[in-house]
């Protein structure tokens, strides 16, 4: 059915459509019942040619049923949202893990805990920008806070609303029950991004969410070494972005393959898997000899060992 919280994936969600559709059910037969009512009276008694109409004052029969079972639907609703908003609220027991979320204008970053699963060599922790991958079946805390403006933070699937406020921390926890993509979005205006404000939440596998950390903090300490920076200037400006593509550089080669993705590739080429530091640097080094006939030129004694090693170490940045 789409982000919206009438497809609930997880607890919270389901706990706040749970009321919403008892408030509704209600809703629904009080409204049936007054215009029932008023349709079979406006028919039973208008007004007739020889007809006079009855003269009554008062039924204290309907004025207490009028009174008291509104008053004991009110009553029982607020004992549900009560109830209800307990749990809703309870953003301390159970907790997994806890994300520090911050809005800015436009977009949303995410911290990973301060603990040694998410630390980068630099010592500092693993962050992400408009996307937050969790575990999923777990209670994850969210601390949001805001950079300029308040922002609101919503994933309809996952969970209720809450406001990223400038100078204050809020709290709002999420679960996903099982593993996949929920979108959310921005839900307070905050200027002309507004709109573009987006979030991705993607929920793994417990089994497999270690397996996940490991890679993105791999990924962060890649880009962060400077080796990485140098193999992208190496690639840059030497003979390779004359043959090859990658988006969003100067490399516009068109002879070999685009190269954009191609640390996500299955394999090198067709021929060499998986693809990973040592088998790219073989393929750098001397491709000819694994890929007969192939255009690409062998690049052992060209190019200095140690910038074949560190444009091999930027090209596996590039998922
Ligand atoms: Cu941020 Cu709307």
């Amino acid at each position: 059915m789409g982000s919206w919280p009438l497809d609930p994936r997880g607890p919270q969600a389901e706990s706040i459509a749970f009321v919403y559709w008892i408030l509704f059910a209600c809703a629904v037969v009080v409204l049936a019942i007054v215009v029932g009512a008023l349709t079979y009276s406006g028919i039973k008694f208008r007004d007739r040619p020889g007809r006079v109409a009855q003269q009554f004052h008062g039924s204290n029969t309907l004025e207490l049923v009028w009174t008291v079972v509104p008053t004991l639907m009110v009553i029982s609703f607020t004992a549900l949202s009560w109830n209800r908003l307990n749990f809703i609220n309870d953003v301390n027991s159970n907790v997994a893990m806890t994300v520090k979320v911050e809005g800015r204008q436009w977009s949303w970053n995410f911290t990973y805990p301060d603990s040694p699963t998410f630390k980068l060599q630099d010592g500092t922790t693993l962050q992400a920008g408009e996307q937050l991958d969790i575990p999923a079946g777990q209670k994850i805390k969210l601390e949001l806070t805001a950079k300029d403006v308040i922002h609101s933070f919503w994933v309809p699937n996952l969970g209720g609303k809450k406001d990223a406020v400038p100078g204050h921390v809020t709290s709002l926890w999420i679960q996903a029950d099982q593993p996949g993509t929920y979108k959310g979005q921005c839900f307070e205006y905050c200027g002309d991004g507004h709109a573009d404000m987006l979030i991705t939440i993607v929920a793994h596998a417990p089994a497999e969410y270690a397996t996940w950390a490991k890679d993105a903090v791999h990924q962060a300490d890649l880009l962060n070494d400077p080796k990485t920076a140098a193999g992208r200037n190496a690639f840059l400006t030497g003979p390779c972005a004359g043959c090859h593509t990658v988006k969003g550089t100067t490399a516009a080669g068109k002879v070999g393959p685009d190269l954009t993705h191609i640390a996500s590739k299955p394999n090198i080429a067709g021929v060499l898997s998986p693809v990973n530091q040592e088998n790219l640097t073989k393929w750098v080094r001397n491709a000819p000899s694994i890929k007969p006939g192939i255009v690409m030129p062998k690049f052992e004694g060209v190019l200095p060992d140690d910038q074949i090693d560190a444009i091999v170490q930027w090209l596996l940045t590039l998922k």
